[in-house]
């Protein structure tokens, strides 16, 4: 028998050292005893991070919605998959059922076939956090048509960068969401996107907010009416182990985002075990991750590793602080939740309220807390342990990424002693690295470096979509047969993480991942602006907030600058999203440069922590005397 479930620490080192010594074996007993598979495998695993190339499970055959869905039928019909809570919390929740749930999945992949998509087409879904989204990703699953699911809150320049690097057929969409007090025209943000993507050739459009909104003749189409005709039947297709399930978009240090790629068998073996016991999920447990599932997190663990366990999953529409700040612990209360997953910026947000609004909500049903997406510091994690957990639900600090395509370094709650602010022990399976600027990696425990996997896992994202160099160079080039993370980490005297943020130019935004340079360039549209640097700073909610640096055009007119920043902040809404936003502009007549004209980032950095006691060596730039000015000058 494998070790599934894991339920105390002693067994999590042995199954961990199982699976370091023979991972083969390990993922094989894994994959063999807990899903569904129309053929095995030929090999389990073949590697070379030079390539890069990774494959698990080759020339397996499968379909990961029969793992998600069908399986379930004969003992889980009833139960329900999907627990949707609106917006507005006077609608009424609304639970669909495992074979409810196989009926819409089917009727829509129905609809997809019958609208020209194919297997191995990309379909973009940009939907709002209804259960038409975690059905239109199903739905492609069923059929080998690859989603690639854009985040909601994108603009329509983001949308259409992201519609025509990986070439979508199609858009998923709605004629407009919910968010608190606001509604968004989704569609209008769609059509404008689509004066810039030949490739799309339908647009399916669920309703949600009933608003008038333009279809387009011939391209437009109400999903509705289209699911209405469909059979509740659709054969699933025969997919191979490496094919590819979806395509999702996380920013990098250059302007285009990378279209992680991620292939279906180990992506599921992966979040499925990961899911089970990263939050201890058992039978007729409700499961709460508040994530979006534009997002990664959303992906694994609202979608596909909940639902390979059959278990049920929550869907949550609104935003935290709509109607007030007591939403999350009223849902926690209704549903009677039992593991809720959320991130620290929400946390911190909710802290500030104080704990009235948690004390008014019954959170008895609650067994494990966790946290995602940047680093959670201890004032937050001692309010969420205190006045959510009531100091008896474990927090498991989950630390992963897009790329990783599930949770690599957690607690199991119940089993690894939690520490404030630790991602304590790397899960089954994974080989963490530290690493020193020499390349050589640092061994034995208190020491810090770049955090680097020596050792394929199964569900690492396989390529980026059309740019297999940059996958290469971006992540196995820093570090020799290694995966680089981007992330510092240290290692306590037990063997614990700590990870102590990015090494690179993304900076995490309430938990968004965002790179500098496509900010840069679209301040750089602005007609004013010359030049643009952005850091990050800290901040008490965000985690972290956008510095700019400003170099203006020289015009001789005086311009007012708040009317400028707002602009520039309007233009970065445009091209990104409100999430990209500054909250700082500087504007400077210089910014310091090597000789060679590379941005001196550790200086402006500096600057923007109010930490300017020890700048370096500057003599060495070519324009030392903007520092003063800079310093100066500061926000
Ligand atoms: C980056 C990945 C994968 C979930 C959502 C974010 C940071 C993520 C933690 C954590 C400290 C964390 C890292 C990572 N991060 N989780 N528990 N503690 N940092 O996915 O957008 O791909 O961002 O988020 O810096 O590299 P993502």
């Amino acid at each position: 028998m494998s070790n599934y479930h894991i339920k105390h620490l002693e067994e999590y080192y042995q199954v961990y050292r199982k699976s370091v010594r023979e991972p083969e074996n390990f993922w094989e007993e894994i994959a063999e005893e807990h899903f569904m598979w129309q053929k095995k495998w030929d090999k389990v695993l073949s590697w070379d991070f030079s390539k890069p190339e990774i494959k698990w499970f080759e020339g397996a055959q499968l379909n990961i919605t029969e793992n998600c869905i069908d399986r379930h039928l004969a003992t889980r019909g009833d139960k329900t998959a999907i627990l949707f809570e609106p917006n507005d919390p006077n609608e009424p929740a609304i639970h669909i059922s495992y074979k409810e749930l196989a009926e819409r999945v089917n009727k829509f992949a129905n609809v997809l076939k019958s609208q020209g998509i194919k297997r191995g087409d990309r379909v973009c879904v940009y939907l709002p956090m209804i259960p038409e989204l975690a059905v239109a990703v199903l739905a492609c699953a069923r059929i080998g048509a690859i989603h690639s699911v854009v985040f909601a809150g994108f603009s329509s320049t983001a949308l259409a960068t992201r519609i025509n690097d990986s070439e979508c057929k199609m858009v998923l969409t709605s004629d407009g969401s919910y968010r608190g007090k606001k509604t968004i025209d989704l569609k209008g943000i769609v059509d404008d996107a689509l004066k810039d993507c030949p490739c799309v050739e339908t647009v399916l459009v669920a309703k949600r907010i009933h608003s008038d909104i333009h279809m387009e003749a011939r391209r437009d189409k109400w999903l509705q009416p289209l699911l209405d005709e469909a059979s509740t039947e659709c054969k699933a297709e025969v997919m191979n182990a490496e094919d590819p399930l979806f395509i999702l978009y996380t920013s990098g240090s250059t302007g285009m985002p990378k279209g992680m790629v991620h292939s279906i068998a180990g992506y599921m073996v992966y979040t499925a075990y990961t899911f089970k016991n990263v939050f201890q999920y058992r039978e007729n447990d409700i499961y709460w991750c508040t994530a979006d599932i534009g997002w990664i997190t959303g992906h694994s663990y609202i979608v596909y590793g909940p639902l390979a366990n059959g278990a049920t999953t929550v869907m949550f529409e609104g935003v935290p602080s709509y109607p007030n700040f007591g939403r999350f612990w009223e849902i926690v209360e209704k549903h009677k939740i039992n593991q809720f997953y959320t991130a620290p910026t929400a946390i911190r947000a909710l802290s500030k309220q104080g704990s009235e609004l948690v004390d008014k909500y019954d959170l008895s049903s609650l067994k494990t807390l966790g946290s995602v997406g940047e680093p959670i510091n201890e004032e937050a994690w001692h309010w969420y342990n205190d006045n959510v957990g009531k100091k008896k639900s474990p927090i498991v600090d989950t630390w992963w990424q897009t790329e990783t395509g599930g949770i690599m370094i957690s607690p199991i709650p119940f089993v690894t002693p939690t520490k404030p602010t630790y991602a304590t022990l790397p899960f089954i399976g994974i080989q963490p690295a530290l690493m020193d600027e020499e390349g050589e990696e640092i061994k034995g425990n208190q020491v810090d470096g770049r955090l680097c996997i020596k050792f394929p896992w199964p569900s690492m994202a396989r390529t980026i979509w059309g740019n297999h160099q940059r996958y290469k160079d971006t992540y196995f080039s820093a570090f020799e047969n290694k995966y680089f993370t981007g992330d510092g980490a240290l290692r306590d005297e037990v063997g614990y993480y700590r990870i102590t943020g990015r090494v690179d130019d993304v900076i995490i935004v309430s938990g968004h991942n965002l790179g500098t340079a496509p900010i840069e360039d679209a301040v750089n549209e602005h007609p004013a602006v010359v030049e643009s640097a952005i850091v990050g700073f800290p901040h008490d909610v965000k985690g972290n907030a956008l510095y700019g640096y400003v170099i203006l055009k020289d015009t001789g007119e005086s311009r007012d600058q708040n009317n400028l920043r707002n602009e520039i902040n309007q233009i970065i809404t445009e091209h990104i999203g409100p999430i990209a936003k500054l909250d700082k502009i500087q504007f400077t007549s210089g910014l310091p440069k090597t000789r060679s004209g590379k941005i001196m980032r550790r200086i402006l950095r500096k600057i923007a922590h109010k930490d300017i006691s020890n700048l370096g060596d500057t003599s060495t730039l070519l324009n030392p005397e903007v520092v003063q000015d800079i310093i100066d000058n500061a926000l």
